[in-house]
């Protein structure tokens, strides 16, 4: 998004820490408005309770070419809803997915994957993912020094989702550069999405013919027997459950060790008291969680806000987590990193509808990795100046590009 803002949420030096210029916007301009290069007017939301009140609002929509009426449409994007789908472009066959949909639609997909992601399913999968950490920790065991994202934090998420939905794990260097590309739109991204779209077509076809009991084959099942989910839709859902499977808690586990590990007496207290596990990974979801900016949701009808004045619809709409998780009103010494907090509310998951369907899962993954690598390095340290950590540039995630440690 390129605009001229007061407030520079786009720059290198905020991206790598946020927390000052969002202080900074949650007591001058708590929904600071702005409208970007293409003249589309976007909010931004600092405080709790308006993320929260914008995130459970149905007004709120995440679909406007079906949920904003035609007029709107027409006025604000000089749209035609009829003519506007180009059913071939690349980018619709892997956008057609729950987080980019509104009821009914978003309802009949979420239902057709939510079994695999209960708590109770996800439980099934712990002595694996505790093989597979176990495993990553034995080859770093060999080392003295390493990146804990690549060594660590990235390739168990991806594992785990990979396996889940029944893709060779031996490709998983392939999803992660199609999914890298493919997020940051730059021009080889269409080349990736069709080479994405004919490896997974490739999937589905061996699907057709044998049900292996992982997730896809359940998607070609509920594509063939109730024709509940169309080509796109399946596509778009695979491409989601990647994506969001394992860019986010990736994040979970780089950020949350860089914490830990910024803040010693914490670390201490973890390792002499692993029952504040559960505790542990829900500060560090608060305190600087895997993702800020949710994605764009839009202003359904003009909505009447607290402050007086009125969101138009067809707006954008952006609640920052980060900066709600750290809103004085709602945590006490929010800029205290506090393994033992007891009153926890944060909204690092999102809220209402599109709630984070893989939660369990993520905190199941950030309870094992954490606990595994601190028995194994019980005095890991840091291989950085922690005021040289670079994050990527992305408003929607928090992440560490490297995170340079010593394993010992
Ligand atoms: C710590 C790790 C994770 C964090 C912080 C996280 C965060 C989020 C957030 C904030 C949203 C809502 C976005 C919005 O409202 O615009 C979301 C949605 C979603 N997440 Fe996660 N996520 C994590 C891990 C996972 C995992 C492991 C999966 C499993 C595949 C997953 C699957 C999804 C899906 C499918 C949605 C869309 C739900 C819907 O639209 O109903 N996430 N996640």
């Amino acid at each position: 998004m390129t605009s001229t803002s007061k407030y520079n949420i786009w720059s290198q030096k905020t991206r790598n820490n946020p927390h000052e210029l969002y202080r900074q916007m949650r007591e001058n301009d708590p929904t600071y408005k702005v409208v970007d290069g293409m003249g589309q007017t976007v909010w931004f939301f600092t405080k709790y309770d308006d993320s929260v009140s914008i995130l459970r609002d149905k007004r709120s929509i995440k679909n406007p070419r079906k949920s904003l009426s035609p007029d709107v449409l027409k006025d604000r994007f000089g749209v035609d809803i009829e003519a506007d789908i180009d059913r071939e472009s690349p980018w619709e066959l892997i956008n057609q997915h729950m987080l980019n949909q509104d009821p009914p639609d978003h309802t009949r997909l979420r239902t057709i994957v939510h079994k695999a992601f209960t708590p109770n399913r996800v439980r099934e999968l712990q002595p694996r993912i505790e093989q597979l950490a176990d495993e990553l920790l034995d080859a770093m065991d060999s080392k003295t020094d390493g990146d804990l994202i690549a060594d660590y934090a990235l390739p168990l998420p991806i594992t785990v989702i990979a396996e889940m939905l029944g893709i060779p794990v031996e490709d998983r260097d392939r999803f992660r550069t199609w999914t890298n590309v493919i997020l940051s739109g730059d021009m080889s991204s269409m080349a990736m999405i069709m080479e994405f779209v004919q490896y997974m077509n490739k999937m589905i076809d061996i699907r057709t013919k044998e049900d292996t009991g992982d997730i896809l084959s359940a998607l070609v099942r509920a594509r063939d027997e109730g024709e509940k989910l169309d080509r796109m839709e399946l596509l778009s859902m695979i491409f989601l459950l990647l994506v969001a499977g394992h860019e986010t808690t990736v994040n979970l586990i780089g950020n949350g060790m860089l914490d830990l590990l910024q803040h010693p007496d914490q670390f201490e207290e973890l390792r002499a008291n692993p029952a504040l596990t559960d505790k542990a990974i829900e500060e560090m979801l608060r305190y600087n969680g895997p993702v800020d900016a949710t994605l764009n949701r839009w202003a359904g009808e003009d909505m009447e806000w607290h402050d007086g004045r009125v969101i138009k619809a067809g707006d954008v709409l952006i609640p920052l987590l980060l900066a709600a998780d750290r809103d004085p009103a709602t945590f006490e010494n929010p800029n205290v990193f506090d393994i033992t907090r007891e009153n926890n509310p944060h909204i690092a998951f999102g809220h209402g509808i599109h709630f984070c369907l893989g939660a369990s899962l993520a905190r199941m993954e950030g309870r094992i990795a954490i606990s595994k690598l601190m028995e194994r390095f019980p005095k890991m340290a840091l291989n950085v100046d922690p005021a040289n950590v670079q994050r990527g540039l992305s408003i929607v995630l928090h992440n560490l590009n490297v995170l340079p440690m010593k394993y010992q």
